[in-house]
């Protein structure tokens, strides 16, 4: 008999489940029609920010958009270097080019996967022996949901007078000690893409910050630099809204976040028990609830393909560092260059994770993961 397809995210399981809120939601938009900034925009910035402990809260188009209208902000483009780690997703490292800026890679910590301080303050100093350079931000990533060392990279960035930018495409919802994603930071921004841990039905971001003088300047550049009017431009802006239709899936899906990431968390857990000692877990710490389910793997090609024969779907979160794409040659310090980040991106292997996935079908997803390490080796 064959087994029951295995979704690697299951969207479907929690539309099912907020189906009337979600649908209530968007036929209220659809009665009211106010589909560009309308009310649900500010209702949800006010539940993030509510959620988040951030002072403002401002919702934009994507999570990319949420990392380029804080640069653009402070006026980041030619000349200017922005740090960021080598193992992430491609949106971190495109976002200062398309300013005009360079990216400078920094390897990640290899017991946490993010942003690595040590090497972060290293490649700043060096930054600024080169003199061709002005160092002007740091991007760090709380890879697979867990906050980077905000304590250590805030230290770093004072000292060398960096804008701190927290990278919490995959965080949302987590904590570091008592503080939770959104505020760790003097500015974060998050994704709303459908898989992330607060996805809506489309494209969608928020950037959170502590100071309403920024949060005026992000609003002004997200409606195409406007000023006291939509026709009053006193700046050059994006197209960077968020969508009322989008916020108001949003609104429905804040409702159940919180039971959201519990469950997250017990996924995990269950993950945790049935594979320590067997491959490396994903790194992790109290308050974090992971996005992404990670393990590092030998031979993870082979796995992987193992896993694919037995209807198992996995992901690699990701082939390449970032110094290693075609498309950042220019600012690769070649192989060799970032170690860690190099190492990680030939052993991960993302498994099905989300809040809905049941034991049984875990228990199906640990013994084919087993069966396929036991074959690779
Ligand atoms: C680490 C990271 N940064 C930024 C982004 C960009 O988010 P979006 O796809 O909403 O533009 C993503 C998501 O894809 C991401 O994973």
């Amino acid at each position: 008999m064959t087994q029951p397809s295995i979704p690697f995210v299951d969207l479907q399981a929690q539309y099912r489940r907020i189906k009337p809120a979600v649908d209530a939601r968007i036929q209220t938009v659809l009665d009211h029609g106010r589909f560009i900034l309308g009310p649900e925009v500010a209702e949800l910035e006010a539940a993030l920010a509510k959620a988040s402990g951030a002072a403002h809260v401002v919702g934009v188009s994507s999570g990319t958009d949420a990392l380029r209208i804080p640069l653009m902000a402070e006026n980041v483009g030619a000349g200017d270097a922005v740090f960021l780690p080598g193992f992430t997703y491609t949106a971190t490292a495109e976002v200062p080019v398309t300013l005009g800026a360079t990216p400078v890679f920094v390897d990640v910590d290899r017991h946490s996967y993010n942003l690595d301080a040590a090497a972060l303050d290293r490649a700043v100093e060096q930054v600024k022996r080169d003199g061709k350079l002005r160092p002007r931000a740091v991007i760090a990533v709380d890879l697979f949901g867990l906050p980077a060392d905000y304590p250590a990279l805030s230290a770093v960035c004072q000292r060398h007078g960096l804008l701190l930018i927290e990278d919490a495409a995959q965080s949302f919802g987590s904590r570091q000690g008592n503080t939770f994603v959104g505020a760790l930071a003097p500015v974060a921004a998050t994704s709303f893409f459908p898989a992330k841990p607060l996805g809506c039905y489309g494209d969608g971001g928020a950037i959170f910050c502590d100071s309403a003088e920024r949060a005026a300047l992000y609003r002004s550049i997200r409606f195409h630099g406007m000023g006291a009017n939509p026709y009053d431009m006193v700046r050059i802006g994006i197209n960077g809204r968020l969508d009322t239709i989008q916020a108001a899936v949003l609104l429905a899906k804040l409702e159940v976040f919180d039971e959201e990431t519990e469950k997250r968390r017990a996924v995990a857990a269950r993950y945790d028990a049935a594979l320590r000692g067997r491959v490396t877990l994903p790194p992790t710490a109290p308050g974090t609830a992971l996005a992404y389910y990670c393990i590092l793997v030998e031979d993870r090609d082979r796995v992987q393909a193992a896993l694919q024969r037995e209807g198992i779907p996995t992901a690699i979160y990701y082939p390449k560092p970032m110094h290693f794409q075609e498309a950042y040659a220019q600012w690769s310090a070649g192989p060799g260059s970032l170690p860690v980040s190099e190492r990680l991106c030939g052993q991960i292997l993302a498994l099905p994770f989300h809040p809905y996935l049941d034991e049984a079908t875990q228990g199906r997803i640990v013994a084919a993961l087993m069966r396929a390490i036991a074959k690779a080796a």
